[in-house]
């Protein structure tokens, strides 16, 4: 399937995610199926729609009747095999578990013709782990939007272990068809790109504070009030819950910073529960003060960041300029960690990981070779 023959997308899922991927697609003239397990979901999602494409005309970003053409093209339907019977791309939705994924694939698998692509709009899961139900496994492919899909300009494609090239290159121009900047992630790595990356950012901020050398406020001051980052780090992780985070670092196999564990197990979540680093049920949430930050040295955070980044291209997962691209993108960094590491300076970077090492023994302070071999050679690791 290549990229201009997709006149038929179906999403699968109509919630959160999948509503503002359908609005894309019909806003890029696809005919779109948006499928739901029951008829008020479906309608809740058309609804979204219409809201959403409303505002945007009442904005001025898209004329009137574009945004009756879009909603004109879109079906909201509750029957599988109606929804995928013409598709030439599917991207799924649904929720985040991998059981649940691996059914809707064998069911898209069966229904859907056999040049359709089948996505997956999954942040966390192996693809490849999803491809592997479906006879088709060379076209099954990671399509990553951000939340809101209509909002945010990246999509990171993943390619899975079987995925193909052509596969890879049509997921690739359906993102810029849908107006989209797509960064590939070649490698079914866990947290893909930015994940992996932010894992540098609020990880390390985590363990700054679990040891004692710096506080939460302190740290979310400096990042975002000196840094220009959108929020710290502590805030980003309540708003995304606590729970994710250790998931997170339970399935990579990493130790859990102290903090993180004491405030799981006190039932603090984040947001979701009212109360997380902050408190946002009795207090006044994330309201750390710019002065508070003036005296925090963010260069653990830089250090780690870059650190992921030079395994992510040692391993060719992706190049420097999309590792940029997405972290200025999908995580609204001022500047792409990779950038901003040759402004600091790859040594200085460099010294402060081996001196980690030395004192924690933890591997995520061991400095990439990469890293190491680019500072022997006076090199810069941006692009
Ligand atoms: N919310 C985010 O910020 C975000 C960002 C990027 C990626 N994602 C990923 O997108 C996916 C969807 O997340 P969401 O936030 O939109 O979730 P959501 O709960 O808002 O929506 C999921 C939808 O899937 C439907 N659904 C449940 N079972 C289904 C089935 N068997 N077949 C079809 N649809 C089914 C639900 O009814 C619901 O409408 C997840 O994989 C998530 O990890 C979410």
């Amino acid at each position: 399937m290549k990229a201009e023959e997709i006149k038929q997308l179906t999403v699968i899922g109509a919630g959160v995610m999948g509503h503002g991927i359908a609005e894309l697609a019909a806003l890029a003239e696809l005919q779109v199926s948006l499928y739901d397990i029951s008829d008020k979901l479906v309608q809740q999602g058309r609804q979204r729609i219409q809201g959403s494409l409303s505002k945007l005309a009442q904005k001025g970003l898209i004329t009137p009747e574009q945004a009756q053409g879009a909603l004109a093209r879109l079906k909201p339907l509750t029957r599988l095999d109606e929804a995928l019977h013409q598709a030439d791309f599917v991207i799924e939705a649904a929720p985040e578990v991998l059981q649940l994924k691996q059914d809707i694939f064998r069911q898209l698998d069966q229904l859907a013709p056999p040049r359709a692509i089948l996505a997956s709009n999954t942040s966390s899961l192996p693809v490849s782990q999803i491809a592997q139900v479906t006879r088709r496994p060379q076209q099954v492919v990671g399509m990553h939007f951000f939340n809101p899909p209509v909002l945010m300009a990246l999509v990171e494609i993943i390619k899975g272990q079987q995925t193909d090239e052509a596969t890879v290159e049509a997921t690739v121009e359906l993102a810029k068809r849908l107006k989209k900047t797509p960064v590939v992630c070649r490698k079914d790595v866990r947290g893909f790109i930015t994940s992996a990356i932010f894992e540098g950012f609020i990880g390390e901020a985590m363990w700054l504070v679990s040891r004692g050398a710096a506080t939460v406020r302190q740290i979310d001051s400096r990042m975002k009030y000196h840094e220009g980052f959108p929020m710290g780090p502590f805030e980003l992780a309540d708003l995304t819950g606590l729970d994710i985070s250790d998931n997170i670092h339970r399935e990579a196999g990493l130790d859990n910073p102290p903090l993180l564990e004491e405030l799981v197990r006190a039932g603090r979540l984040g947001r979701k529960s009212g109360r997380g680093f902050y408190d946002y049920a009795s207090g006044a949430g994330a309201d750390y003060r710019p002065e508070e930050g003036a005296d925090f040295d963010p260069l653990p955070l830089y250090a780690l960041m870059t650190n992921i980044a030079a395994r992510l291209l040692a391993d060719q997962v992706t190049t420097a300029a999309e590792i940029d691209t997405a972290m200025r993108l999908g995580g609204g960094f001022p500047l792409g960690p990779l950038a901003k590491a040759d402004q600091i300076g790859l040594a200085s970077i460099l010294n402060w990981l081996d001196e980690a090492y030395r004192r924690y023994g933890d591997e995520r302070y061991r400095a990439s070779p990469l890293l190491r071999e680019l500072v022997r050679q006076g090199r810069s690791i941006g692009h």
